[in-house]
């Protein structure tokens, strides 16, 4: 059967990124998780002492680190400048730039090549998460999902990822994400939106199964 296109988009701490990954597992698809994309770029600017908030530094400095995203829903790879950095990506320095990073056009227009390209060499088809994924870089995907869920469940998962109880500390991620999401649907360039085609799953009361359940059943349903 031709290759299929799940993206799937939504703001910070929806589970976008576990949900996507055993979907394409389950599937026997590809996976393309395309903020780890923006994070690698933005890791690299800090890494050489690009100022992240001067636009034309790393427009200038876009086309120069070398990105490598694997797409093997088992366990997927960064690399840049073919050093692994899987670690490095999720710290809170490039959490904290990365949102300045990735408004930058030019930044944009090298990761969704390369975003497209992991889509063309993805054998049965691939599972691709972001912000854009259903309004640029994908908009004749199979199947467009949005993910939402309240601003406080989402920090909340956050924190037990990072396994952080302190509820000061808890607030704190809940003002950096909601920073975060106001950049990202807030800037000229692919800003985080629904596509009108999408079907939108708030995943506030579902569990990670529960949500990963749903979404194959909608795939099984368009194909
Ligand atoms: O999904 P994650 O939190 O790792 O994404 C990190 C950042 O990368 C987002 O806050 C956003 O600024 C950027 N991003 C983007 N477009 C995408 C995926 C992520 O701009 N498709």
């Amino acid at each position: 059967s031709a290759p299929v296109v799940v993206v799937l988009d939504g703001p910070a701490g929806t589970g976008k990124s576990t949900v996507s990954r055993e979907i394409a597992a389950r599937l026997g698809l590809s996976f393309l998780d395309t903020g780890a994309m923006y994070r690698a770029v933005t890791y690299w600017m800090l890494a050489n002492e690009v100022d992240v908030d001067d636009v034309d530094a790393v427009a200038l400095a876009s086309d120069k680190p070398a990105v490598v995203s694997g797409t093997d829903a088992d366990g997927p790879t960064i690399t840049v400048d073919g050093v692994d950095v899987s670690g490095p990506i999720r710290e809170q320095a490039v959490t904290a730039a990365v949102s300045a990073v990735s408004a930058v056009p030019e930044v944009r227009t090298r990761m969704v090549e390369l975003q497209r390209a992991s889509a063309l060499a993805a054998p049965r088809g691939i599972v691709a998460e972001g912000r854009d994924m259903g309004t640029v870089v994908f908009p004749r995907a199979d199947l467009k999902v949005f993910l939402t869920a309240s601003a406080e469940t989402r920090a909340a998962r956050r924190a037990a990822q990072l396994g952080i109880t302190d509820a000061g500390e808890i607030t704190a991620i809940l003002v950096d994400i909601n920073r975060r999401d106001a950049a990202d649907s807030g800037r000229a360039t692919a800003p985080l939106r629904k596509a009108d085609d999408a079907v939108e799953v708030d995943t506030s009361e579902m569990s990670p199964e529960q949500v990963v359940t749903h979404i194959i059943g909608l795939v099984r349903d368009r194909a």
